[in-house]
């Protein structure tokens, strides 16, 4: 459910179009609808400019493009254009991508708005739900009513708790060290695949519990595939009824992994056995009025806790894995600290020890600073919002950017300089509240952080205790920002077993 954010990163971008338009079925039946989109976009600016007199609206940077507006040059490059529009318009500024107008608020102050906001004012569900709805189902997370979803978020939260992770590091630990054993003695590898590959083992472990895990096998990996493939641009701009092939994919990889659940939710119920994990949690849960989940619901929250964690995580640990890569030094000093919190000997890891980690704790909180998975959370305004002497009327897609706030530079000291040290000073922000928010904030604030924490610092714990790790040839990659969440590019890693 948080992956869509991150798709402004793209929308527009030349791929988007040949991704839309590339099947021929598709570009019959989105031609026409393009045209009356556009349309319907001109006819709506126009009526955009008949501002109320006494409205002031945030600057709007035009452009000489209808419709696609400022997709492609943002597509190309999003934090670059969001940090130059700063530094001419200020903290709040609208453009308009793909007929809709966004406004960021920009800087930890702005950001409040978005972040104290009630979600009758600044909605996210109308933002996400044509996305997640076909991927979880019907009946969990943006397809209820927000107050419902609380609720929802409160459950899940309940199974995300300090006796279930203890359990969750020694799982992880060995998931990670059999995963890991196909890599041999040596040599260059695909760092980012690899990890996402082993968080889809380690999640289904500890947040479907074993049973699910048990028929992990290729052809279910395939299903998350596809279902996965779900989250494209495509799927957030056009109607959910066109036949497109990767929307009758989503659809049927959602039956099939549905069914799987279903069968195990059944034979935990009929089994009388009580595990203690994630699923019976939500077997056991009731809403306030005292109605129980039903199997579709549990399956549904089942999915979106997998794939909310999913690419979060699994980007996440490459990037902390290239900047480990980049400074050797670093690098040694964290595999000390295993050795200084557990002992010579490296014995297995356990929840205590991993939380005394703070060297590695400091590295992956700077990874998420330079490298936040999300790059853009996003609301659509219901009702006129006055922020910074400006009204940003309903109807625009309001958005905030952990990207942008993490690296302003009258906040952040040497603010592109992986530098995780900076921790231990007081105020490394200087105190602005929201100028660090990789997982959010207010009443959409992320569950997982302290799952993903554990899962990140487990991972790399184990890692850092098999390999040393190298740049090749001293290439640190890229940014893609043509992926809903900014991957690594070419990530490839190199790599050698410690002795
Ligand atoms: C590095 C890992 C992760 C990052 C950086 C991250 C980031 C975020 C962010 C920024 C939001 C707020 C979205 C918004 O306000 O629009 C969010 C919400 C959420 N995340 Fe995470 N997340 C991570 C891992 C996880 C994991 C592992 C889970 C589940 C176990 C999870 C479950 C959720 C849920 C349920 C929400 C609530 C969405 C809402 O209320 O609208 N996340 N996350």
């Amino acid at each position: 459910m948080v992956l869509l954010p991150a798709m402004l990163s793209v929308l527009g971008s030349g791929a988007v179009v040949e991704q839309v338009l590339g099947d021929g079925l598709a570009t019959r039946v989105l031609l026409p609808c393009v045209f009356l989109l556009a349309v319907a976009y001109v006819s709506k600016r126009a009526l955009q400019h008949l501002q109320p007199a006494e409205a002031k609206y945030p600057p709007y940077i035009s452009s000489p493009i209808p419709f696609l507006g400022h997709a492609v040059a943002f597509g190309k490059s999003p934090v670059e254009f969001l940090e130059n529009a700063y530094e001419k318009y200020g903290p709040v500024f609208s453009f308009t991508m793909v007929g809709k107008t966004f406004t960021y608020l920009l800087g930890s102050d702005s950001a409040a708005l978005l972040f104290n906001s009630k979600n009758e004012d600044l909605n996210a569900e109308e933002v996400y739900s044509r996305l997640t709805t076909p991927v979880f189902g019907k009946g969990v997370a943006y397809d209820v009513p927000h107050p419902v979803f609380l609720e929802q978020k409160k459950m899940l939260k309940t199974g995300l708790n300090i006796a279930q992770f203890k359990g969750h590091v020694h799982a992880i630990e060995e998931e990670t060290k059999t995963y890991f054993e196909r890599w041999g003695e040596s040599g260059e590898r695909n760092l980012f695949e690899a990890l996402s590959e082993l968080i889809i083992l380690t999640a289904s472990h500890c947040l479907h519990g074993k049973e699910i895990r048990g028929q992990l096998n290729e052809k279910v990996a395939e299903l998350y595939a596809d279902l996965d493939a779900g989250f494209t641009h495509a799927a957030w701009l056009l109607p959910g009824w066109l036949p497109l092939p990767s929307f009758r994919r989503r659809d049927r990889a959602h039956k099939e992994i549905k069914k799987i659940f279903y069968k195990v939710i059944q034979a935990r119920r009929r089994s009388g056995v009580r595990d203690d994990d994630m699923l019976q949690t939500l077997i056991d849960a009731t809403y306030k009025d005292g109605r129980a989940l039903t199997d579709d619901e549990i399956a549904g929250m089942l999915l979106g806790l997998l794939l909310a964690g999913q690419h979060t995580s699994s980007t996440t640990s490459a990037w902390l894995g290239f900047f480990l890569a980049q400074d050797r030094s670093l690098q040694e000093e964290c595999y000390a600290e295993q050795k200084a919190v557990c002992g010579e000997d490296l014995p297995p890891l356990s929840y205590d020890q991993l939380k005394d980690m703070n060297i590695l704790d400091r590295c992956l909180k700077e990874t998420l600073r330079l490298r936040p998975p999300i790059m853009t959370m996003m609301r659509l305004a219901k009702t006129p919002q006055a922020i910074e002497g400006y009204t940003i009327p309903p109807g625009h897609q309001v958005c905030v950017s952990p990207t942008v706030n993490h690296r302003l530079k009258d906040i952040w000291m040497d603010h592109s300089t992986f530098n995780p040290n900076r921790y231990l000073q007081e105020n490394p922000a200087a105190g602005e509240k929201f100028a660090y928010v990789p997982f959010g904030a207010g009443r959409h604030r992320c569950i997982g952080e302290n799952f993903a924490y554990i899962q990140i610092k487990t991972i790399w714990s184990t890692l850092l205790r098999l390999f040393e790790f190298d740049l090749v040839d001293g290439y640190f990659p890229t940014i893609n920002y043509t992926t809903m969440i900014h991957t690594p590019n070419n990530p490839v890693i190199r790599y050698k077993r410690r002795a």
